[in-house]
């Protein structure tokens, strides 16, 4: 077993890295520790294929925070907050997460700090200009337009993954006004970082407070590496 990987320490965020293809196999056995409002939730989709989709994430979240609650899976309960984050139900060992997951790719972050985190595939966009128009900072906007392709589509998606790691931190999504963000995000106590790790992906990780590290693991796990 990894070292580390289940011992979080005050200023560890470690981001859990998996892909959906390589987990499908395993949705039936992750199923079996949804709780049953999870799974109506799961039945409530419209395609199935995001019915299933939902049943994996939900399902590997429970594996990956019971690795640190030291309980089972099942045994897990979760609370949400006015506009839908998830938190554990009670608070137990001050354990924070979050889960954002884009294509094939899913991300969890776990820390004993408040965080949030998004990734994004590089989707080409074709009304990007008008996009950043509406939800980026004056500044921020005009910069990713300046810029050539591909180095734009690059710009906006970083910009937009590092406002939605904040707002998914703060657990006001977006329902709060993003264009309100500045997404070089100076606001007092968080910090921000850039995920570039995996390619053709952006994303973005705020948490609070500045002297925290990233440690990248992959489920099923199989090492990690400081990020
Ligand atoms: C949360 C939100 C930003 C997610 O955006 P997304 O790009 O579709 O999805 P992501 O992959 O980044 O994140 C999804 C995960 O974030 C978590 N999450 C859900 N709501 C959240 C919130 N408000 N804050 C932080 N995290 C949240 C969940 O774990 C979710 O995983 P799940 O779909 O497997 O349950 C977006 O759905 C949102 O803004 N929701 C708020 C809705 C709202 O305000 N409703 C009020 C009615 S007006």
């Amino acid at each position: 077993m990894n070292p580390g990987a289940d011992s979080l320490g005050p200023k560890d965020v470690h981001l859990w890295r998996a892909h959906l293809h390589e987990l499908a196999p395993l949705a039936g056995q992750l199923r079996s520790t949804l709780s049953p409002d999870e799974r109506d939730r799961a039945e409530r989709y419209r395609l199935s294929k995001d019915g299933e989709a939902f049943t994996i994430r939900r399902g590997l979240l429970r594996a990956i925070l019971s690795r640190y609650l030291h309980s089972d899976a099942g045994e897990i309960r979760f609370k949400y907050g006015p506009f839908g984050k998830p938190s554990l139900d009670p608070d137990k060992d001050a354990l924070s997460f979050n889960l954002a997951h884009s294509q094939d790719l899913i991300l969890c972050a776990v820390s004993r700090r408040a965080l949030g985190v998004d990734i994004e595939f590089l989707r080409p966009l074709p009304d990007l200009a008008s996009v950043a128009a509406r939800f980026f900072v004056r500044p921020d906007a005009d910069r990713v337009r300046a810029l050539p392709m591909p180095r734009r589509l690059a710009a906006f998606y970083t910009c937009w993954t590092r406002q939605e790691a904040y707002l998914k931190a703060t657990g006001d999504g977006l329902s709060a006004a993003p264009a309100t963000i500045d997404a070089g995000l100076h606001a007092a106590g968080w910090k921000l970082e850039t995920l570039l790790t995996v390619p053709d992906y952006v994303g973005a990780l705020a948490a609070e407070g500045v002297d925290w590290c990233v440690s990248w693991l992959d489920w099923p796990l199989n090492g990690s590496a400081r990020g």
